[in-house]
């Protein structure tokens, strides 16, 4: 397995970063009423001292009273920011770079551990998942407010100096419950017929973040066709929707399409092997990202209900890095439970490198 392809850097922008592994954004709950702690510091400095290239946080929630359902989910906004200064210096101290992956839960499921936000959960359409309620309509007020905050949290990210900003548009949380037609019943412009159609809100939100951090800083979006309700879905079917929805984005302001699949080799479209990654890089010719059980046999929501994973060969991930398809792979649990996994694989200590289990989601190692 020959890995030096994946240790060239990369550079757009704001973003010069030594080589091409990202971590995943990845919820870790540890920062006690959304401040995020020196022990939430500390985690991604080891991470950073481990030779990640890019790390994208956890998702950091924007300045709206119900964008979170879980107490421990660090905030991107007012007292938070100080713990998020740390992090950043912490990081750049080790010869890392980072981003922050802002964050709107919309209308979600409530948490297991009872607490709710002072307001009731917001989305386009107040729907959860069909046939559930669980939360309001957003009003027009309410959603000129949220792309407020999210150009907000943009701005902070740059001014804090973190590298670049990812906007989480994925998995069903409320960028995505505009882009879904389940969850989004509006019968106003935020609504159509097709995913681009239904793409307004997110444009809103990356024109206004980019209006914030100017041209020269890095924007990424996180972007899933999979929904925790169906991982079959997909909100474009053919490879001229895909188009029709990513170009609106991009001209919107994103650089870098982060492209969240469970199995990064699992085809997008019949007929071809590429991937989700490799069609948005074919249909935008903009710079993408891959994930999706890189150096794992299991994937990760599988995890979460408890079947562990064991480690598994990069070839089939190189020979598709190699060919062009993506520009970084990001890496979830493996580097979670490991902030040495990418020196491992750099070194080629293969023998050194662990499964996963959910018993890693316990501590901050
Ligand atoms: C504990 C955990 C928390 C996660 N939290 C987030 C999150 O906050 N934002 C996000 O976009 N994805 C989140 N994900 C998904 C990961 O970013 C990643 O896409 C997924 O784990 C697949 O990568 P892997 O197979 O390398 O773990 C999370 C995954 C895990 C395991």
């Amino acid at each position: 397995m020959n890995v030096n392809s994946l240790f060239q850097p990369f550079s757009l922008k704001s973003l010069h970063i030594k080589n091409r592994i990202v971590m995943a954004p990845m919820t870790r709950s540890f920062s006690p009423n959304g401040i995020p702690g020196d022990n939430v510091a500390a985690y991604y400095q080891r991470r950073a001292a481990g030779e990640v290239g890019l790390i994208l946080s956890e998702g950091t929630v924007i300045d709206r009273p119900s964008s979170s359902n879980d107490q421990n989910i660090p905030h991107f906004h007012n007292e938070a920011l100080k713990g998020w200064e740390k992090v950043i210096n912490d990081v750049h101290a080790a010869g890392g770079s980072m981003g922050p992956q802002i964050w709107h839960q919309g209308v979600m499921g409530n948490h297991h551990s009872g607490w709710l936000p002072p307001v009731p959960f917001e989305g386009p359409s107040g729907i959860q998942k069909a046939g559930v309620t669980n939360g309001k309509t957003m009003t027009d007020k309410d959603i000129a407010d949220a792309i407020g905050a999210y150009g907000k949290a943009a701005a902070d990210a740059k001014r804090l100096g973190f590298d670049c900003v990812e906007i989480h548009g994925a998995h069903g949380y409320l960028i995505d419950q505009f882009f879904y037609e389940v969850t989004n019943a509006r019968t106003d412009k935020y609504n159509g017929k097709n995913v681009a159609e239904r793409s307004l809100f997110a444009t809103e939100v990356i024109k206004e973040v980019r209006r914030q951090v100017g041209e020269d800083f890095a924007v990424i979006i996180r972007l899933s066709q999979w929904k925790s309700t169906d991982y079959t879905h997909k909100m474009a079917k053919t490879p001229e929707e895909m188009g029709a929805w990513l170009n609106l984005l991009a001209d919107a302001g994103i650089d870098i399409f982060h492209c969240s699949q469970r199995r990064f080799w699992e085809p997008e479209f019949e007929g071809s092997d590429l991937n989700f990654a490799g069609w948005a890089k074919k249909l935008t010719g903009k710079p993408t990202i891959t994930v999706g059980s890189v150096g794992l046999s299991g994937e990760f929501m599988a995890a979460f209900a408890g079947e562990s994973s064991e480690p598994s060969p990069l070839d089939e991930l190189l020979r598709r890095y190699d060919r062009g398809d993506f520009d970084l792979v990001a890496v979830g649990r493996p580097i979670l439970a490991d902030p040495e996994w990418v020196k491992k694989i750099k070194d080629g200590r293969t023998t050194e490198l662990k499964g996963f289990s959910k018993e890693a989601l316990a501590q901050l190692i």
